[in-house]
């Protein structure tokens, strides 16, 4: 694969408005930060590694190092050709040959002030031809872009983890940002072999503003008995999705799931209404994956494949009914689980974002394939069954359940102009560019 792509000669210096990127330099060299270097250096950019501290650095470049060492274990890289793409990335603590690069993506904590004191600095130093790329997973680009004074090539590229196997990149436009900017961003994004979809800012982007609905509703239906973690996640998986919400759960994390609900119910109301039950998992310790228990129990840390036996956590019951108690509902499920009752709040979501114009609807089917791995199109799964259909199952839910199933304006319209599909919406999707 190496093999065809070429090393960037490193004394070019005509550019076009929308920029073929040569140099680039990564900040915060993570888990993030080292993959996002690496795929970078694969497609044969030149790459700044910088982190606060030398053993930091150290460790991200060990990451990449191990990384190339299995491809050619694998036998898809000659010694050589890793050798030569590793030799591309270059570990930093300062800023030396930030004014000689075309792109930097900061992939380093998620807090505002430290990523405003990132861009400030950076945009001091990069030559102004430079984007200034930022990863996060939800603040806000437009108030990133603020700290400098280039907010037209400030932009959004929010890859998933791990970067170097996930294909998506959201690319988002903050609200001062160009075409150009956005343009150069998709096209980098296509050199490294990655799916860029572009996302107009909003909270939780695309991907996890359409997964949290998603799985705080698999949360509620376990509260109320419509079913058990492993039927509730079979059901699920029968889908075409690569696992169950409470598998996702654990493999996320529950502490950093809850935080990322309860920052999407701050912005957008109730239809994010957290369910209590993670409160509890959380002060019982039970963190999934990372802690040896969540949903299920790790006993060696592992998640189980698909259609492998779980256990469940036998202290989940105990906190179900803390949680159910702490809802004030002793809602009863009123039929049996039905991957529809996860899967309609996912899709209802995805059509609010389509009234608000944040996706193209070919592009939000890009993004459930390559981000989370839903082998059917979630636009095209609703479709099939009938957008009436869905419409009336979200009003139904919405009469026992409440806020969480109100259906968007843009549903109830297409069903009553008798439109059948998303298409007529389309304007231009990512693919089509
Ligand atoms: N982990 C994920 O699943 C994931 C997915 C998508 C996006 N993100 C986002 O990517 C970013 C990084 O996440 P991560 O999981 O790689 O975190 P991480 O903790 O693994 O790495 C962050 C690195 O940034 C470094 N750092 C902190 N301040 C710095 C500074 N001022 N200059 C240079 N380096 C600095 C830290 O030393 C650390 O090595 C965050 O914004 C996160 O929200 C994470």
């Amino acid at each position: 694969m190496a093999k065809s792509r070429q090393v960037r000669g490193i004394n070019d210096t005509e550019r076009s408005i929308e920029m073929k990127v040569q140099r680039a330099a990564v900040i915060g060299a993570g888990a993030m930060g080292s993959g996002i270097a690496q795929v970078l250096s694969q497609s044969g950019i030149h790459v700044i590694l910088k982190d606060v501290k030398q053993e930091f650095v150290d460790k991200g470049l060990a990451n990449i190092k191990r990384m190339y060492d299995s491809r050619v274990k694998k036998g898809t890289l000659t010694q050589e050709e890793a050798d030569e793409l590793f030799g591309l990335i270059k570990g930093a603590t300062d800023y030396e040959g930030f004014n000689n690069v075309d792109i930097v993506i900061e992939a380093a904590l998620e807090e505002i002030q430290v990523k405003l004191a990132i861009f400030k600095e950076i945009d001091e130093i990069c030559p102004s031809r430079a984007i200034l790329a930022s990863n996060t997973s939800a603040l806000s680009i437009s108030e990133i872009a603020s700290a400098t004074r280039r907010a037209d090539k400030v932009v959004g590229m929010h890859f998933f983890n791990p970067a170097q196997f996930m294909k998506l990149v959201e690319v988002i436009p903050g609200v001062k940002t160009s075409k150009d900017t956005v343009k150069t961003a998709i096209e980098l994004c296509r050199d490294m072999g990655k799916v860029p979809v572009e996302v107009k800012e909003c909270p939780g982007f695309l991907v996890n503003r359409l997964l949290f609905p998603y799985m705080n509703e698999a949360l509620w239906a376990l509260t109320e008995g419509a079913g058990t973690p492993q039927e509730i996640d079979e059901a699920v998986e029968a889908f075409g999705l690569p696992m169950g919400p409470f598998t996702l759960f654990d493999m996320t994390g529950i502490d950093i799931c809850a935080h990322v609900n309860e920052f999407l119910y701050k912005e957008y109301g109730p239809r994010f209404t957290p369910s209590p039950l993670l409160k509890h998992m959380i002060k019982a310790g039970f963190l999934g994956q990372k802690s040896g228990a969540g949903f299920f129990v790790h006993e060696k840390g592992a998640i189980p494949k698909k259609g492998e036996p779980k256990t469940v956590n036998p202290e989940l019951a105990k906190l179900i009914e803390a949680a159910k108690k702490d809802a004030k509902t002793d809602a009863k499920a009123s039929k049996k689980f039905e991957a529809y009752r996860v899967l309609l709040p996912m899709f209802n979501e995805a059509v609010y974002a389509l009234q608000e114009h944040v996706i193209e609807p070919s592009d939000v089917d890009v993004a459930m394939e390559f981000g989370c791995g839903l082998t059917r199109g979630l636009l095209t799964i609703a479709e099939e069954k009938g957008l009436d259909w869905c419409l009336n199952e979200l009003d139904s839910y919405h009469k026992d359940l409440g806020e969480r199933f109100r259906a968007s304006w843009l549903l109830r319209k297409l069903v009553r102009a008798g439109v059948h599909d998303f298409s007529k919406l389309e304007q231009q999707p990512v693919a089509a560019r």
